[in-house]
């Protein structure tokens, strides 16, 4: 889909972190952005403040919240398009506030799917996740894979997928769900595994500390994550509209393996010291998940551009940056 001048597309959660990269994207397609920023009293526009002056140029932040309906209908008047990013995601947080969780992710995205009913928008992007299929019954999971919700987080995302179905089914409304696995990269919260390890070795330590070692996680660069929001949002309605598609790699590897490769790239010797607080209800932790992404390559041509190395060694030079580690506290567990 061409950019056209007049039309700005949407994006909820631009400050976070797969959102700040989106929106490096949409503007380097050619697109102005609509950017919505969650709404605080430090004026913080979070990862997008990071951003060079050419980019921001393109770029109208919006300070606003996806659980109030009038902040959402004004976001998304007069877009081409709406990528809804915005969630709590952390699921540790999630055992803590679930009714936060419903309030942010079910309720924001019925707002984001009323905007868009009434007003008409051509395409809505919903944001879905791989937690939804809790540990992987059979592999790789395809999007036919029973839901299975582990945790509150994933319940409540399910909660909005299930509502994005129902709004295709019952209004027509042009949804397409992109349902990512692990995504990792610069810019993302030490609450995720990656920048865990990689910003504990930053910050100087050697015994890094971490929960359960044992789960396999399919883990995507975020230019690769981003790569598959544009291929969805911009593919021809027919092959993807009312349709959830899965992005991911296609390949696994435990935790504990995951430490080791980085201890490589990092050249560290590193050590595993287990955190009972880490540690998540057994039933809980989802102990598997692997992608099978092929309907996204079969409807658009998408495929991961980037090795695990590859993506590891632009993260790593990232949190080495004393400039950006100076934005973390690594030595506190961060849910
Ligand atoms: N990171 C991953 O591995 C991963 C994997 C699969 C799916 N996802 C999904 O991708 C999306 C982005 O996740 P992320 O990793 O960038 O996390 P993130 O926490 O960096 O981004 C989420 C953003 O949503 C915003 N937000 C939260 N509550 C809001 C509200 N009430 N109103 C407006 N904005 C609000 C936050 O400020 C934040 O910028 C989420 O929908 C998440 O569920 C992430």
């Amino acid at each position: 889909m061409p950019a056209t001048a007049s039309a700005p597309v949407a994006v909820t959660g631009a400050e976070g972190f797969i959102g700040s990269h989106l929106v490096e994207a949409l503007v380097a397609a050619g697109h102005r952005v609509r950017a919505m920023v969650q709404y605080n009293s430090f004026s913080s526009y979070g990862w997008l403040e990071t951003l060079p002056g050419e980019v921001m140029n393109d770029v109208e932040v919006v300070l606003g919240d996806v659980r109030d309906p009038g902040s959402v209908h004004g976001l998304v008047t007069g877009t081409e398009a709406v990528y809804h990013l915005a969630a709590l995601i952390a699921i540790p947080y999630s055992y803590r506030a679930p009714h936060s969780y419903v309030e942010t992710n079910v309720t924001g995205t019925l707002n984001v799917l009323e905007a868009v009913r009434h007003l008409g928008i051509p395409r809505l992007v919903h944001t879905s996740t791989s937690e939804t299929y809790g540990t992987a019954q059979t592999v790789p999971i395809s999007e036919d894979h029973p839901i299975n919700t582990q945790s509150p987080y994933a319940a409540s995302k399910a909660g909005g997928d299930r509502l994005a179905d129902s709004y295709h089914a019952s209004f027509d409304v042009p949804v397409v769900t992109l349902r990512p696995f692990n995504t990792f990269g610069p810019r993302q919260s030490m609450r995720a595994v990656i920048p865990t390890v990689i910003g504990q070795v930053a910050a100087g330590e050697r015994t890094i500390t971490l929960g359960d070692l044992r789960p396999t996680r399919d883990f995507s660069y975020v230019k690769d994550t981003v790569a598959a929001f544009l291929a969805v949002g911009t593919a021809p309605a027919a092959d993807v509209v009312g349709r959830t598609f899965n992005s991911g790699t296609g390949e696994e590897i435990s935790v504990g393996d995951l430490v080791s490769l980085i201890g490589k790239i990092m050249d560290t010797e590193l050590e595993v010291r287990a955190d009972q607080e880490r540690i998540r209800p057994a039933a809980s932790e989802v102990m598997r998940l692997v992608c099978d992404a092929g309907r996204l390559r079969a409807a658009t041509g998408w495929a991961p551009a980037h090795t695990l190395e590859q993506g590891l060694a632009q993260t790593v030079a990232f949190f080495r940056d004393p400039l950006n580690l100076g934005r973390y506290k690594a030595g506190i567990y961060n849910v």
